[in-house]
């Protein structure tokens, strides 16, 4: 059970931070109702808040998930991949000291993205990715292993569909994976019960379970059938403006 989560809203500049798209910037009053939506769903699942304030200095903030990664005890402090969002991470030190005794920190030349880390009940997925490097990761997977957990490296360097690991995967249940189909096979996953997501409906791997009800994005009905038909209650909420800047539900929080 989650009690708790720590959100971000954008700032008026969000759409000056790093994106893949090519199309339509976000619109930034679009994106703020869209996220005080994803607020208010949080909300609804039963957890308390902790608003912080917008911060220009870093467009990329929103996702706040990126830089840390949350266990029971321990609050590891990420040191993000990409440069512009390194200084992300102060900015998030003294919130978390508000919530955990333990605070660890991932150091150079490690890099790690929390888009990359996919806590599956007591494991962890480790994504090796474009922002998450080896050393981060064997950094992070030492903390882990110090808090009782074991992790696993998925390495996504050759893959040009995804950003960060999460944005294809997602721990549901009991013992469930939502994946998207073309990392489906990976023998990381096997023992899992998946949940396939087809490639037109790739974006949606990204959806997240809280207390019980899954996060989805609007707009992928093929992923809603198929968690429906395994028996789970989901709500569906747009977060199109943030899809612009390959962000998406699990990114907007920090849930524990
Ligand atoms: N826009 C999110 C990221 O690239 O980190």
């Amino acid at each position: 059970m989650f009690t708790r989560a720590i959100v971000r809203p954008p700032s008026q500049n969000f759409a000056d931070g790093l994106t893949t798209h090519k199309g339509q910037p976000p619109n930034h009053k679009k994106a703020q109702e869209q996220h005080e939506s994803y607020c208010q769903a949080l909300a609804k699942c039963g957890l308390t808040l902790t608003h912080l304030a917008p911060d220009e200095a870093h467009p990329d903030s929103t996702f706040v998930e990126d830089v840390a990664v949350l266990t029971k005890n321990t609050a590891i402090l990420t040191r993000p991949g990409a440069k512009s969002r390194e200084g992300e991470v102060a900015n998030i030190r003294d919130p978390l000291k508000t919530f955990f005794k333990s605070i660890q920190e991932i150091q150079s030349p490690g890099t790690v993205d929390g888009g990359d880390i996919c806590e599956a009940a007591n494991h962890y997925f480790i994504g090796l990715s474009q922002r998450t490097n080896e050393e981060g990761a064997k950094q992070l997977a030492i903390f882990l292993a110090q808090s009782g957990h074991t992790s696993t490296l998925v390495d996504i360097r050759a893959m040009k569909t995804i950003l960060h690991l999460k944005s294809g995967i997602a721990a549901i249940g009991e013992h469930q994976l939502v994946v998207m189909e073309e990392m489906a096979d990976r023998p990381q996953f096997r023992g899992y019960e998946i949940i396939r997501v087809p490639p037109e409906e790739t974006y949606a791997a990204n959806c997240i379970e809280v207390n019980g009800q899954v996060l989805i994005a609007t707009g992928f009905p093929k992923l809603a059938a198929a968690l429906a038909n395994q028996g789970f209650q989901y709500r569906p909420l747009e977060v199109s403006e943030f899809q612009k800047m390959d962000g998406g539900l699990s990114c907007l929080s920090l849930r524990f």
